[in-house]
């Protein structure tokens, strides 16, 4: 499988006469089943044809900051889409303009609100391209950490010959992989994710549920795809959705998200159980609305299967990681918890501390692990919070190697 497979390229088009390769670079990178969209410079259209990009890339080729239709082309939104930018040609007057923080095309919009990686394959005739100040934005552009992919040597549209050839399309293909290996250390690894509240039907119109958002399981399973992870996630009742390719699937009971968790967790490497999933249900789902009544009425509740535990018992080399949230004795209950469950790993934090929990952007975790190692983190974003999960996974898989 490609470790390009899903992901998002954004294709930067500058007016240099190198353009003419695009289309092929556009074809390498479709073919290894990423996903590209191309932002052209307005000049660029006089060099190779936004239809043939678009057609290649099989996404509409932007280049105004409004299309016809006087809709906005959204740069910011663009920049954020991607997992990656490439520049490809880079003519010396857009570098020129990204080195000054010049802002006058969709291009250089969209290359500023990119939070991704850039890699610029920089094209130009000899003299250009050895002029002093097409050398200092180089290096101006590399000292922020903007990937620079040298131009060849050969012979030049001008008719001369020396250093100033676009690297070569298959180069620069190699060169996004390359990328992607470096920053990928979970590829080839299938993670399987649970996240949200469950919600367990009283009747037509009304539930018990909780107030999980699901925002710290899709912040796991975002930043294992980030990482190159295959992650399925399956998701009860929210609103949120991941930002990078994750396969959902959607659930609303806890029944139901045990029974996609037991099929999907065989061909799992990873499995983290974050849902806050109902612990009971109704015994019976009434039929039709229960009416307002002056006197009390009772709801008999009959347990959930324990997805956490079911899963433990099942495990055969899957790394099993678990949530506690509690209201009391946090580190006890999350020590019981990774016997109990038969865990790998239990993160623990505490319900009703400030900016810990539900619905939060932050929180604040222990990772509890077999042989009373605890590790305390401090109160931090939710995705960073995933980042130190993936770490820790990953310095458990040095240690074994
Ligand atoms: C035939 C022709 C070929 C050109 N090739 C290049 C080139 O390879 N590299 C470059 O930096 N500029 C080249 N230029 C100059 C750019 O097209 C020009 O600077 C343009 O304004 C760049 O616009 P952009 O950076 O907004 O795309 C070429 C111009 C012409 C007319």
């Amino acid at each position: 499988m490609s470790r390009l497979r899903h992901k998002r390229i954004l294709l930067g088009v500058t007016a240099g006469i190198a353009a003419y390769k695009v289309p092929h670079l556009v074809r390498l990178f479709v073919k290894a089943g990423a996903e590209v969209r191309v932002v052209m410079t307005p000049d660029a259209a006089q060099f190779v044809t936004p239809q043939t990009l678009s057609v290649l890339s099989k996404n509409p080729v932007l280049s105004t900051f409004f299309s016809q239709e006087r809709q906005w082309n959204n740069h910011v939104e663009l920049g954020e889409w991607a997992d990656v930018m490439v520049v490809a040609p880079l003519t010396a007057n857009t570098l020129a303009k990204m080195s000054g923080g010049m802002c006058d095309n969709l291009l250089l919009a969209t290359w500023l609100s990119a939070r991704c990686k850039t890699l610029v394959a920089p094209a130009m005739d000899l003299e250009m391209y050895q002029h002093p100040t097409v050398k200092a934005n180089l290096e101006k552009i590399k000292d922020w950490g903007v990937v620079v992919l040298p131009a060849g040597v050969g012979e030049l549209a001008s008719g001369l010959n020396g250093e100033g050839r676009m690297a070569e399309p298959e180069a620069i293909f190699a060169s996004v992989e390359q990328y992607f290996a470096d920053n990928q250390p979970f590829f080839g690894t299938r993670v399987l994710v649970n996240a949200g509240p469950t919600f367990e039907a009283i009747d037509p119109v009304r539930f018990i549920g909780n107030r999980s958002t699901g925002k710290m399981g899709i912040a796991i399973a975002n930043a294992f795809s980030a990482a190159g992870a295959e992650v399925t996630l399956v998701l009860g009742p929210t609103h949120l959705r991941p930002v990078s390719e994750v396969n959902i699937i959607p659930v609303e009971t806890a029944e139901e998200m045990n029974l996609k968790m037991l099929s999907a967790y065989p061909a799992a490497n990873i499995v983290v159980c974050s849902a806050a999933v109902a612990d009971y249900r109704p015994v019976t789902i009434e039929a039709h609305k229960i009416k307002k009544k002056a006197q009390d009425i009772a709801i008999q509740l009959t347990p959930n299967a324990d997805i956490l535990k079911t899963l433990g018992q099942l495990k055969t080399t899957q790394y099993l990681v678990g949530f506690a949230l509690e209201t009391e004795q946090l580190l006890e209950n999350a020590q019981h918890k990774l016997t109990s469950k038969n865990a790998d790993l239990i993160i623990a934090n505490e319900a009703g501390e400030k900016g810990t929990g539900f619905g939060f952007d932050t929180n604040q975790v222990y990772f509890v692990a077999p042989g009373n190692k605890i590790t305390k983190f401090e109160l931090k974003d939710k995705n960073e919070v995933a980042k130190d999960l993936l770490q820790y996974i990953l310095e458990i898989r040095a240690r074994k190697k």
